[in-house]
């Protein structure tokens, strides 16, 4: 082999290990889930498609989801089978978003208890076994409780939730914070609140009317609203929610003083503020209130949230409000529904 060969098998070899310094092979847990199926899409465009894998349990991939395969059938209660998955394709990073939600947990708390905390356990312990470079945990507002002051909740407060959902998250985030510091894992997660998208339907949360009275608002119809019309709580955009998972994972070690615990909003409203900014768009729509169970749960939440901490720690800046939400999901409801709006 000449010179020319020679700089030519050296340039590639440079070319190899830069691309597996950068290399990210990402596992989506209930990648078929409210966030899961828009994170994936947008993991995909940023570290390439066939660098994440989509896992699935409950729900199948929905026709329109398949191109954001490979995806695998994953239980993640089941340690070996977290660990096949990790060694099979490779994995070095996990967004772990498979969880039952606050509405469902209280009709099946043992269902609740068993994906959220043994499934998390199971992350946890396979990035440490695997030597994980990066575990993100998302968490929720329902780490809070009725002792919690409701009002610009603080990031550092009383966590004592009445709800299977609400105690499984803050044990995740005591242990995400555990295994950092006693393993060095790098686990990062955030308190969502309730998240609004118009892509693909949450599953068996409190905050879901915020998404479902769109769809009645659309087709002309009346809605039955499962909260009090008074009832504040935090909520926040789908764009804004997945950008600041992958800002928050992207964001530089050195500067995060918390980890798995971060507060973020990005609005609060009630039903009755919902309504009216609906009602812009199409004044006829009509709303009866009938609160549920899910009254309950919502009223032990706070009514707006201080996500100063993560302001500071990783430049965490909402982008959608009230009105612009509204705008948007409105648009998008109605075309995806082929509906003119008045
Ligand atoms: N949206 C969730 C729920 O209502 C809160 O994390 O359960």
């Amino acid at each position: 082999m000449g010179e020319s060969g020679d700089n030519k098998v050296k340039i590639s070899y440079y070319y190899f290990l830069l691309e597996v310094r950068i290399l990210k092979r990402i596992l989506v847990t209930g990648a078929t889930g409210q966030i899961g199926s828009e994170l994936t899409v947008a993991l995909k465009e940023r570290y390439g498609k066939e660098n994440v894998i989509s896992t699935m349990h409950v729900r199948k991939p929905p026709e329109d989801l398949e191109e954001l395969g490979p995806w695998v059938t994953l239980d993640v209660t089941d340690r070996n089978a977290v660990d096949k998955v990790i060694e099979e394709y490779d994995i070095d990073t996990i967004y772990h978003l498979a969880a039952i939600l606050s509405a469902t947990g209280e009709k099946n708390p043992q269902l609740a208890f068993r994906v959220n905390l043994l499934g998390t356990y199971n992350i946890l312990e396979a990035g440490v076994k695997y030597n994980l470079e990066r575990v993100m945990i998302p968490s929720s507002i329902a780490v809070f409780g009725p002792e919690t002051p409701r009002d610009n909740t603080p990031n550092e407060t009383v966590l004592k939730p009445t709800t299977m959902y609400g105690i499984t998250k803050v044990a995740g985030e005591l242990l995400g914070n555990y295994y950092f510091k006693k393993y060095g894992l790098d686990v990062r997660g955030l308190r969502f609140p309730g998240l609004i998208s118009w892509k693909t339907p949450p599953g068996g949360g409190t905050t879901d009317y915020a998404v479902e009275i769109f769809y009645y608002a659309v087709e002309g119809k009346k809605y039955t609203c499962f909260l009090r019309d008074d009832t504040y709580l935090p909520m926040m955009y789908m764009p804004d929610a997945i950008r600041a998972l992958i800002e928050l994972a992207e964001a530089p070690i050195e500067k995060l003083k918390h980890h798995a615990d971060f507060n973020i909003t990005a609005m609060s409203f009630s039903p009755r503020e919902l309504v009216e900014e609906i009602r812009k768009y199409i004044p006829d729509f009509e709303v009866e209130y009938k609160p549920d169970y899910r009254q309950e749960i919502a009223d032990s939440w706070p009514n707006s949230i201080d996500d100063s901490a993560a302001r500071e720690e990783w430049g965490w800046r909402p982008e959608y409000d009230l009105p612009a939400m509204v705008d948007d999901m409105i648009k998008n409801i109605a075309r995806k529904l082929g509906k003119d709006l008045p």
